[in-house]
This record gives C-alpha cells, sequence and structure tokens, in this order.
C-alpha cells in the first residue's frame, strides 16, 4: 500500500475543522477519470451509479446492475489510485435481503472497491450492520436518494419541512449507530446539513447540501462540462470539456475531409527502394 494511500479509518474520523479541510470526493467510471481524479488530489473516488445517466445515456439510475458496477469499479481500481475507491450499490442489489445485499457487496469488493455506498435511511439499519459485519465499510446516503425517483415523483430537494428535517436527522443518527463511516447528503436545506454535520460523529459528504458538511462531492461530468441539458444549480463547473472536445473533433472531421490529416510524418515509410519493382494486381 502506497504511503499516501486513503484509507476508511482516515475517512471516518476526518471531521472538517479549523485544522482539517474538507474532504474533496468525486465520480469516476473508467481508468482516465480515475487517473485524473487521483492527480488532483481527491480523497475519494466514488464509482457512482450516476454512471447511468452520465455515461450510459439513462434518465434515471435504475437501470445500472451489480455487473455494471463492478465492470467499471475495475477499470478505476487497476490505476492504483492514493484516493479511497467506493462504489456504489445500485438498486435492487440490496433491496431483496441482507444475504443479497451482502454477496452483491462482495462483488464489488472483489472487483477493487474498498467500501461501498447505499442509499438510505432506518430500512437500510440491518443491511448496514451485515455489511459490516462481513467486513465491509459502508457510506450512507441521504436526502435525495436518486434511485427513490418514482417513490419521490422526480428529483426534488428533500427534507424541507421540520418533520421531514427531523426525520432525516433521526435516520443520520441511526445509520451512524448501524456503523456507516461517512453520510453523503444530497440536495437537503443548509441548516438541516449543518445540523447533521454537527450531530454525526462521522463525516458529511455534501452535494447541494451548502458548505457546512465535512466534504463535498460532485459528478465528474457535471464538474467538467461534459453533461448536456439542464444544470442543477449546486453544481460548479469547472471546466468545458464538451465545448472543447466538439471544437477538438471538428478540426479532425475538417482535416479528414480536406485531406491535411494525416501528413506524411503521421504515419510509416518502407526503406528506400524497397517496393521498386514491386507489383501486385487482382487476378
Ligand atoms: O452516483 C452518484 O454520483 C452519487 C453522488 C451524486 C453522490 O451518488
Amino acid at each position: 500500500m502506497k504511503s499516501t494511500k486513503k484509507s476508511v479509518p482516515q475517512i471516518r474520523s476526518h471531521k472538517a475543522d479549523g485544522a482539517n479541510p474538507p474532504i474533496a470526493m468525486v465520480t469516476a467510471y473508467d481508468a482516465p477519470g480515475a487517473r485524473m481524479t487521483d492527480a488532483a488530489g481527491v480523497d475519494i473516488i466514488l464509482v457512482g451509479d450516476s454512471l447511468a445517466m452520465v455515461v450510459l445515456g439513462y434518465d434515471d439510475t435504475l437501470s445500472v446492475t451489480i455487473d455494471d458496477m463492478a465492470y467499471h469499479t475495475k477499470a478505476v481500481a487497476r490505476t492504483e489510485p492514493n484516493a479511497l475507491v467506493v462504489t456504489d450499490m445500485p438498486w435492487l442489489s440490496y433491496h431483496t435481503g441482507v444475504r443479497d445485499a451482502v454477496r452483491n457487496a462482495a462483488k464489488l469488493i472483489r472487483a477493487g472497491a474498498e467500501a461501498v455506498k447505499l442509499e438510505g435511511g432506518a430500512n437500510r439499519v440491518e443491511v448496514i450492520k451485515a455489511l459490516v459485519d462481513a467486513e465491509i465499510p459502508v457510506m450512507g446516503h441521504l436526502g435525495l436518494t436518486p434511485q427513490s425517483v418514482h417513490a419521490f415523483g422526480g428529483f426534488s430537494v428533500q427534507a424541507k419541512t421540520k418533520e421531514a428535517a427531523k426525520r432525516l436527522l433521526d435516520e443520520a443518527l441511526e445509520i451512524e449507530q448501524a456503523g456507516v463511516f461517512s453520510v453523503v447528503l444530497e440536495a437537503v436545506p443548509q441548516a438541516v446539513a449543518a445540523k447533521a454535520t454537527e450531530l454525526l460523529k462521522v463525516p458529511t459528504i455534501g452535494i447541494g447540501a451548502g458548505p457546512n458538511c465535512d466534504g463535498q462531492v460532485l459528478v465528474f461530468h457535471d464538474l467538467l462540462g461534459l453533461t448536456f441539458g439542464h444544470k442543477p444549480k449546486f453544481v460548479r463547473r469547472y471546466g468545458s470539456l464538451g465545448e472543447m472536445g466538439i471544437k477538438a473533433l471538428e478540426g479532425y472531421v475538417h482535416d479528414v475531409k480536406m485531406r491535411s490529416f494525416p501528413a506524411a510524418e503521421e504515419g510509416y515509410q518502407v526503406g528506400q527502394g524497397e517496393l521498386d519493382d514491386f507489383s501486385y494486381g487482382r487476378n
């Protein structure tokens, strides 16, 4: 193990304060993405089930399977990043009982994940305990849990009322008690995320949850401008790789059409005189 390799115990005890900067987590789904995020110094690479939407073109996360997640985890893990590799358990891989959950999480660990993430609160306590009991570290995920898109009736901000905020805080404490080493808070009011961060001993990692969490997470393609269409207000774009990519590809198409690509020096030559008496025809 490299000396700067991030571990679950390091993350578990990392509450952001004056001395400790927030945790930076970014998603990645393949080797180039993992190499870029790791070179940038992220603490955690999340092989998120957002894979479904930003890579595979689905409208929600429900279509990816445990085998899809394992396949993409292998690509990320092969790069041997210093960042901790956490993989999402996809929809229905932990909803059908504790044994299924452990078997499916084991597939992700064998693919190279060092921890798994799953969505939900009180209804996931038994699964979290079983995974922790099987030595599989678990990251929780509360608030807007995208696998509940149909139950929620869309992707909307959660915990906006006093009752819903109390429920979220109760559930955060319950999953902490069950053994999660950190909790993602997605699309919840800043004040609720701040309260959860104050209450929990494990770090909170926010996305659309304000600046007071112990860490932040963004989706790789959102951050780099590789997503097209609606941009949620919590996404800050740090690049326009989509536009840059289209420009580069237009240059390539232009050069092919104009016969200016490839140039002679971009190809291979035979030795001088080698083809002088060469003739070959179709019979
Ligand atoms: O799948 C994902 O990318 C996620 C993050 C939004 C936290 O779960």
